[in-house]
């Protein structure tokens, strides 16, 4: 190595020894008599230190040329600080330099490689490589490895084979679109790259394996937000012969092994369960984060025909108590009826009652109730002196979506998402298909290979959208984490379900007459399970953004900013491939 020691390494115990260290210069100060240079690895940072009368002259002299980025290599002896600075490990000591080598200069960056930095994102991905050089991502990657080794080791420990299965495949439908390949050897032919391994899982099911994971890299062509890039890894797991009870029990133990590694003393809280039906009645969401439990009570009948045109024209009225905030301020209400308006949120407007802590109530419908009946209402919240109770009005899905989001507000001005606290819970009961108005067929809410509950299975012929899946997600902080399901493991369900789906047999027979074949070539009952890997990253930090846990990721339009990527391509190749644009 041209190095003995890394930059994050030396302390007061090495005092007196010579050492050689290699790194970039972070900063440079000097003050004309003294010279220091902050050297920086991905270990740490270490202070070099050159000094009229000590150093030698030409020595300063070099040490002076360097510039911002520069990589050098550095001899000399480690001495204690005179000042010393206990925020970083080896703040005790400096290197007084005796020799340094010049092994590369660079151009200025063109942001602050330091872990506060000046650079807007769009730059520092552009140039990933300076960005990734600062302490923060480095962490990053760190903690991403972490991950996966400690998934290793548990699934290992727990029979399962780590399998790679192909990214150039036939399409396996999983809500989003494909990313598609064009292939040369067979002129108008397609790959797609997989939006999830889920075929090839159960393949290997059938095949006899058991138990397979793979850390697999997916695919999917959606519109992106924080938690979603066009190209992902999940851990993806699947068991034969298990229920959903074993497949969660397998995978709250993977969790709770990385979790109990990366956080020691991490305040994970016990995995729950809870329907979909009352995640979306209680939370608005099937991803609630159940870390405060402000929830909803449905109002509908205590509100209407009163009077009050908004409360008696709407579907559904959702009232939410907001403990002790009764004496919220017209300005915050004001601002919270704005973040209720929002494109994004929905509502037309937020309703309030003050209760305060004298038993007076104040509401901005005052004009069409009496204070008994706003008391009626007190009571049916289970609002007690001192609270605010908020009411939206609407249609019920947007109307519960929009209460949703607004708690989640709530949740943040409040305090009350607490970021070193993780509370998991299971959405289950998921329904099998929903209506889709856009296509006018049914849709499978996780994807077409789930199985539906059997007692349920009658409701196939008569009210699909009331049959629920065997399905299950995990959910941490209002993140969904994973999703998996029990699988179908016999053609004939297999054939219907896709039939509801809108797929006649020869359409299913092309698209999965493989897969089909397969389920007639003794499939085992299977089920299975992916998580987000970026995502439970970001989740480990308390971060909401997966982007600072991915080396390379895309930004908001899904382009590599830094490649330039997509770009097109040569005439020639689009010629081999047999495409005219
Ligand atoms: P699902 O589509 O729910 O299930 O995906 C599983 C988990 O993958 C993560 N995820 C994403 N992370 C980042 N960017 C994205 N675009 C993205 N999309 C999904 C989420 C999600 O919970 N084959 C099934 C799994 C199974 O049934 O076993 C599947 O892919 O954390």
């Amino acid at each position: 190595m041209l190095r003995t020691h890394t930059c994050g390494e030396l302390r007061l115990s090495h005092v007196g020894q010579e050492v050689t260290l290699c790194g970039w210069v972070q900063t440079l100060r000097d003050k004309g008599h003294m010279i220091w240079v902050d050297l920086r690895d991905r270990y740490g940072i270490t202070q070099l230190i050159c000094q009229e009368g000590v150093t030698p002259p030409e020595l300063i002299r070099q040490v002076q040329g360097l510039g911002r980025e520069y990589v050098i290599q550095v001899r000399g002896c480690v001495v204690e600080r005179v000042s010393k600075n206990e925020h970083i490990p080896t703040g005790d000591i400096e290197v007084q330099v005796q020799a340094c080598t010049l092994l590369n200069t660079s151009q200025t960056p063109p942001f602050l490689v330091a872990d506060t930095t000046d650079g807007g994102e769009e730059l520092r991905m552009q140039y990933r490589y300076l960005d990734l050089r600062r302490a923060p991502l480095q962490a990053n990657l760190l903690l991403r490895h972490q991950v996966m080794q400690h998934t290793r080791a548990y699934l290992a420990q727990h029979q399962f084979l780590e399998i790679e299965t192909p990214l150039l495949i036939k399409s396996t439908p999983e809500g989003a679109r494909d990313f598609v390949v064009p292939s040369r050897m067979h002129p108008k032919h397609f790959y797609a790259l997989p939006q999830s391994p889920q075929l090839f899982k159960q393949l290997l099911m059938v095949a006899g394996v058991d138990r397979y994971y793979q850390l697999a890299r997916c695919f999917r062509d959606e519109d992106l937000r924080a938690d979603r890039q066009p190209e992902f890894t999940q851990i993806d797991c699947e068991m034969a012969f298990a229920t959903p009870q074993d497949i969660q029990h397998m995978t709250e133990g993977l969790i709770e092994y990385i979790f109990s590694h990366i956080h020691p003393r991490a305040a994970l809280q016990p995995f729950r369960h809870m329907t979909y039906t009352e995640a979306m009645q209680r939370y608005g969401t099937d991803k609630p984060d159940l870390r405060f439990d402000l929830s909803f009570v449905e109002l509908t009948p205590h509100v209407q025909a009163q009077g009050c045109p908004l409360l008696d024209t709407a579907e559904l009225v959702l009232g939410m108590r907001i403990p002790a905030c009764a004496h919220y301020t017209r300005k915050q209400l004001d601002a919270l009826a704005a973040f209720v308006k929002q494109p994004d949120v929905g509502a037309s407007g937020l309703i309030y009652v003050k209760y305060d802590t004298q038993g007076h109530l104040k509401s901005s419908v005052d004009k069409f109730y009496t204070p008994q009946q706003l008391l009626a209402w007190m009571q049916t919240m289970q609002a007690v002196q001192g609270d605010l109770v908020l009411l939206l009005a609407g249609d019920p899905m947007s109307t519960r979506q929009a209460m949703g989001k607004l708690r989640l507000q709530l949740g943040d001005d409040l305090g009350l998402r607490d970021k070193s606290q993780w509370v998991p819970v299971w959405i289950v009961d998921f329904p099998l298909v929903e209506w889709d108005t856009a296509t006018g067929r049914y849709q499978s809410l996780h994807h077409p290979f789930t199985a539906p509950q059997i007692a349920d299975i009658p409701l196939l012929h008569t009210e699909p959208t009331r049959v629920r899946a065997h399905a299950y997600d995990l959910v941490i902080n209002g993140f969904e984490i994973g999703g998996g399901s029990i699988r179908i493991h016999q053609r004939q369900l297999q054939e219907q379900i896709l039939g509801l789906l809108g797929l006649d047999k020869q359409e299913a027979d092309q698209q999965f007459g493989f897969f089909m074949e397969a389920l007639d070539h003794g499939a085992p009952p299977h089920g299975g399970i992916a998580f987000g890997l970026d995502r439970l990253c970001a989740l480990l930090k308390g971060e909401e953004a997966i982007r600072p846990f991915i080396a390379f990721p895309k930004n908001n339009a899904g382009r590599d900013v830094m490649a330039q990527a997509p770009a097109p391509i040569a005439a020639e190749q689009l010629h081999t491939l047999g495409i005219k644009m």
